[in-house]
């Protein structure tokens, strides 16, 4: 199931191994949620700003010779840190998984061949053109590399794969649209041909020159280079204008839509991955556990950061899917609880405030649980909350042992 999620939506995979070339892979794998490949992200995002700002400040004529040679140089050592990323890039691809039937050459080979190993060769010619005494001389070629800069990131990062699959998902409401869209436009441009025809023969002349003038409407551009003169001529242009509107709302409303499922789509497979560290959910069948997934939200919490704090009131439980929290008491001790354990329970259970403060001690992801729905999977899975009633009863306990056995001190 986890190969299944992640091939289809090109999530980090596979990169488990503890090996120097699995964990490079994993480190320059954009959609991996490891601190490690943010920070990476980072640094790229980064690096490229500044040779971006740098091939734009180059652009400006007066810029004296000096200034001129540094920018040359910023760009050059942009290129030089995208080439060694190629150079990485390269040296993991045995690990992609679509590669792992392959020899290590021929996965490499193989990647070089494709989009992106093609894109990443071409970002980085700036500095072999250097390294080979044709230094980057026009501000041509520089722009030109500048796009193929973007075009780099733009392919290994994950925004650009869900802009691709909701537009592969909605095809078919994308294609009606713009079967809608041109449909308007010819028979626009077809009346205003008509209808202008002998006033402006030079824009309204012919059928393409007629639809400059539809197109410029229907976007609700409207430069103003073209206007109808005629009666008939403005009537079309009007119905145009308000046609050009429901266009633009429907893409807009089909594009929204989309996007928002794929968000979910990918909620849930992110939720899914995370659920199957959690042990009490490893026993429930697959049908069970999407119930479940369903219900669960994960939540990304950095170090130090209060989850729950004592007093509170509580309307939800949480489940530890990576990271470590640690639970305060009201005695002043502590308890940590690791991955796949939970907390937040007892509030829920017996409908009381917080009874302690728990805040996470690392980076930690959480899947948080609302009472509602709680209350639900209990009545359907009535195993899963004994086992969490059980351990609240459990925690209750050993929290009153404590504070007698510290009020008898
Ligand atoms: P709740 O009272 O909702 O909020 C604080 C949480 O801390 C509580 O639920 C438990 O999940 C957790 N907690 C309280 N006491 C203990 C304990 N002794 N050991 C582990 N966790 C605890």
């Amino acid at each position: 199931m986890q190969f299944v999620c992640h091939s289809a939506y090109g999530l980090a995979v596979t990169a488990t191994g503890s090996t120097s070339r699995a964990r490079t892979y994993a480190l320059l794998h954009y959609s991996d949620p490891t601190p490690a490949a943010r920070q990476w992200r980072l640094v790229n995002l980064v690096v490229l700003g500044i040779g971006l700002l740098s091939v734009v400040l180059l652009s400006i004529d007066e810029l004296d010779e000096a200034w001129q040679s540094t920018l040359r140089l910023v760009i050059w050592a942009v290129s030089a840190v995208f080439l060694v990323e190629y150079l990485l890039r390269l040296w993991v691809a045995p690990e992609t998984p679509r590669y792992d039937q392959d020899t290590p050459l021929k996965a490499r080979l193989r990647w070089a061949a494709s989009l992106p190993g093609v894109i990443g060769l071409l970002a980085v010619l700036p500095a072999l053109m250097f390294a080979g005494r044709y230094a980057v001389t026009g501000v041509d070629t520089a722009s030109v590399f500048c796009i193929l800069w973007i075009l780099k990131i733009g392919l290994h990062a994950p925004a650009f794969g869900t802009l691709g699959r909701v537009i592969s998902n909605e095809r078919a409401p994308i294609a009606s649209v713009l079967i809608l869209f041109v449909i308007l436009l010819l028979i626009a441009a077809t009346a205003a041909h008509m209808f202008e025809r002998a006033r402006q023969p030079e824009q309204f002349g012919s059928l393409p020159a007629a639809m400059w003038w539809a197109v410029v409407t229907l976007t609700t551009t409207g430069y103003g280079d073209v206007v109808p003169l005629t009666a008939g001529g403005r009537f079309v242009g009007g119905l145009l204008m308000l046609s050009g509107i429901v266009v633009l709302a429907l893409m807009t409303g089909v594009l929204a839509t989309g996007f928002a499922q794929e968000e979910r789509r990918r909620e849930y497979l992110r939720v899914w991955e995370q659920v199957a560290r959690v042990p009490l959910f490893a026993s429930l069948g697959v049908v069970t556990l999407s119930e479940i997934v369903g219900k669960l939200r994960t939540r990304y919490y950095p170090s130090r950061i209060v989850v729950v704090r004592r007093g509170d009131a509580g309307d939800s439980m949480f489940f530890i899917s990576s990271g470590e929290v640690e639970v305060r008491l009201p005695t002043g001790q502590s308890v940590t609880l690791g991955e796949g354990a939970f907390f937040g329970e007892m509030a829920l259970l017996e409908r009381q405030l917080r009874s302690a403060t728990v805040f996470t001690t690392r980076p930690t992801t959480l899947l948080v649980l609302y009472a509602s729905d709680f209350y639900e999977i209990a009545s359907h899975i009535p195993q899963l909350a004994e086992a969490v009633e059980v351990e609240a009863r459990r925690r209750r306990n050993e929290n009153i042992e404590r504070g007698e056995s510290l009020a008898k001190r």
